[in-house]
């Protein structure tokens, strides 16, 4: 079974990564998007607040990086046909320089039609022209949205589409992360390395509710092999603090994502948060699973109804190993260790709490919540 296992994830690590740059994005991108909390009422001073405050609440030591502006941001274009922000954020390259001033990368946001998903200028007809801004300006992120692209391109156009903006933004010469968000229409896990790519959502959106995050999180199962060291598969950006979600849920919707290494991309206002909010975006044994450095997405290794196990193969031998109670009241959920190829006793730790829970044989056994999780560290 633990060469099964071994084998099924090794594929992972033999797909060819092509093009996606794997020394950007060699670990899953983490940072904050304005998009969840803010959407489209997001302003310049919102920006510099959240690198405030990833800069000083401990989110930069835990990893997080990038502050990425999201849709709204857009105005008009001058009259040789450069984008220029609107009123609410003015000049971009202050905020660029103040974000990088903290130790930050920053992010924006654009798509390949001719308008956004918000209906804001996108870059449809000025991709050259639109990367080359962004290198001016100083970004180190795009997440380029399909949108209106719809109008313009068949769907099977998508490679060539993403590709054009791939190539202009290599030709700026500066190293930017390429996100890609096309809802994970045409099977996009299969060649979005290919154009570049170093993330790509792999549903529509989420929202802040249980319903939804799981719905998308526990249907990841069987993109793994897709994922590695600079491309991953993004099941979208965190709905953690904006209220949606109790305790519970939020434990679970992180123990999936850094499972499935994902991309860990706060959604909410990182200026107004509270502790519990903060401690389970920074919680650093349960971040180092998300970010390990083999980059091995993880996957289902048993189900019971509404109850599962995943697991995800760390760099040091261990396995990160969450257990779901996708249901309506408190269960036991039992991990067998020979699911995980495992045939001698174990040491497991509770990366949550960062306690050593002892040595077991055979299986170990939790009571986990109503949609809640335990995540623990099997060694
Ligand atoms: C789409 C994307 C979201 C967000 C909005 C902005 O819905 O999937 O993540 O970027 O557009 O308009």
């Amino acid at each position: 079974m633990r060469r099964q296992i071994a084998v099924i994830f090794a594929l992972a690590l033999a797909l060819p990564a092509a093009a996606a740059d794997s020394t950007l994005a060699a670990t899953p991108p983490m940072g904050w998007n304005s998009w969840n909390h803010f959407a489209c009422k997001v302003t310049a001073a919102d920006v510099r607040a959240a690198a405030d405050a990833i800069a000083s609440n401990g989110m930069k030591d835990a990893g997080y990086v990038y502050v990425n502006i999201d849709d709204c941001w857009q105005g008009d274009r001058d009259e040789q046909g450069r984008i220029r922000a609107n009123a609410k954020f003015g000049d971009m390259k202050p905020l660029v320089e103040y974000v990088h001033s903290k130790g930050l990368k920053i992010g924006i946001y654009s798509s390949p039609g001719p308008k956004t998903c918000a209906r804001y200028e996108g870059s449809y007809g000025h991709e050259e022209q639109d990367a080359q801004q962004y290198a001016d300006w100083g970004f180190d992120y795009l997440k380029y949205d399909w949108c209106s692209a719809e109008r313009v391109y068949q769907r099977s156009q998508m490679v060539e589409v993403y590709k054009k903006m791939h190539d202009a933004l290599v030709k700026t010469g500066r190293p930017i992360v390429f996100s890609l968000c096309q809802y994970g229409y045409e099977r996009v896990w299969r060649w979005g390395a290919s154009v570049g790519g170093n993330l790509w959502r792999t549903t529509e959106d989420i929202n802040d509710h249980y319903d939804r995050m799981s719905v998308i999180g526990f249907d990841q199962d069987g993109l793994q092999p897709f994922a590695g060291p600079g491309h991953w598969n993004d099941p979208d950006m965190l709905e953690i603090g904006n209220g949606g979600m109790n305790h519970d849920e939020s434990i679970t919707h992180m123990s999936l994502w850094v499972l499935l290494a994902a991309p860990l991309l706060a959604g909410n206002d990182l200026s107004n948060m509270s502790q519990e909010t903060l401690d389970i975006l920074t919680n650093k044994e349960v971040v180092a699973v998300d970010q390990d450095a083999k980059g091995i997405q993880g996957r289902r290794v048993a189900q019971e109804g509404p109850l599962e196990v995943w697991a995800k193969p760390l760099a040091d031998g261990g396995i990160a190993v969450g257990l779901f109670n996708r249901g309506e009241s408190v269960n036991p959920i039992t991990v067998n260790f020979k699911d995980l190829g495992f045939d001698r006793s174990v040491q497991i730790r509770d990366l949550w709490t960062h306690k050593d829970i002892g040595s077991f044989s055979g299986s170990y056994t939790a009571d986990v919540p109503r949609h809640g999780a335990v995540l623990v560290k099997i060694r």
